[in-house]
């Protein structure tokens, strides 16, 4: 059995003023999140007072991002040690903001997968296809060559590894996969994962929301979500993992 995983994608928003204000502001809704997972993914230096605030609660905290080595001459990179030192348990790798504005190529991702569960980080890889790849009918393909050529030669444990399914045209935009089509790619994707493909979970991401949140993750292939923009705001997210943990009852 498969528990739906809700992760919030913050990006680039959220101080440490504000981080500890939503911890606050989510905290104060006591919500019953025993049979779903929660994460969030503050920006790096945010990290240690989500850390602080949610400690004790059921709210676990990833990062966006990481190097793919333990330590060296990397300016600006940061290290999967660094981030273990915080009591980060998730990581974000390969977000098509990441892919498209950075430049990340499956290859480069493959080596931060691998550094990722080496340092016990649980992950979440980004998949998904363009506007135009999608019109080109060419969605299966795309994702297929992402899966592969970043997991290839990758044990897929089912505790440490999920897969995001987030099609480009749905980030940010307000359009949203036809939960129908959405679960379609999901059953193509878990069929692409071999023998652990039942156990590992795949989530959806761009522009859920708390009024498309349910029917996408009542689809027998969607296992959780990943959330941008309705995770700024804890009463928003809140709202969507209560429709979470309503959907795995
Ligand atoms: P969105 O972002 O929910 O704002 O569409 C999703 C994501 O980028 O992970």
């Amino acid at each position: 059995m498969r528990r739906l995983l809700i992760g919030g994608n913050w990006k680039m928003h959220k101080g440490i003023r504000e981080t500890r204000e939503f911890a606050k502001r989510l905290l104060k809704k006591e919500l019953n999140i025993s049979n779903i997972d929660v994460f969030v993914t503050p920006p790096f230096t945010s990290i240690p007072a989500a850390i602080e605030e949610f400690a004790g609660s059921r709210v676990t905290i990833g990062a966006q991002n990481m190097f793919w080595e333990e330590d060296g001459a990397y300016t600006g990179e940061i290290s999967p040690v660094f981030l273990k030192e915080l009591g980060v348990e998730w990581v974000i790798i390969g977000h098509s903001e990441r892919r498209r504005i950075f430049g990340e190529m499956d290859k480069d991702l493959r080596k931060k997968i691998k550094m990722a569960l080496h340092s016990r980080l649980k992950v979440v890889i980004c998949i998904g296809e363009t506007e135009e790849e999608r019109e080109e009918k060419r969605e299966k393909e795309v994702v297929e060559k992402q899966l592969k050529d970043s997991l290839f030669g990758i044990e897929l444990d089912p505790e440490r590894i999920s897969i995001a399914y987030e099609p480009l045209w749905a980030i940010g935009t307000g359009k949203t996969a036809e939960p129908t089509d959405a679960e379609e790619m999901h059953r193509a994707i878990r069929g692409l994962l071999g023998e652990k493909g039942e156990e590992i979970r795949i989530i959806y991401g761009g522009s859920v929301k708390p009024h498309n949140a349910e029917e996408l993750l009542k689809q027998d292939n969607i296992d959780g979500a990943l959330i941008g923009g309705s995770s700024l705001d804890p009463e928003v997210f809140a709202e969507i993992i209560e429709i979470a943990g309503r959907v795995s009852c």
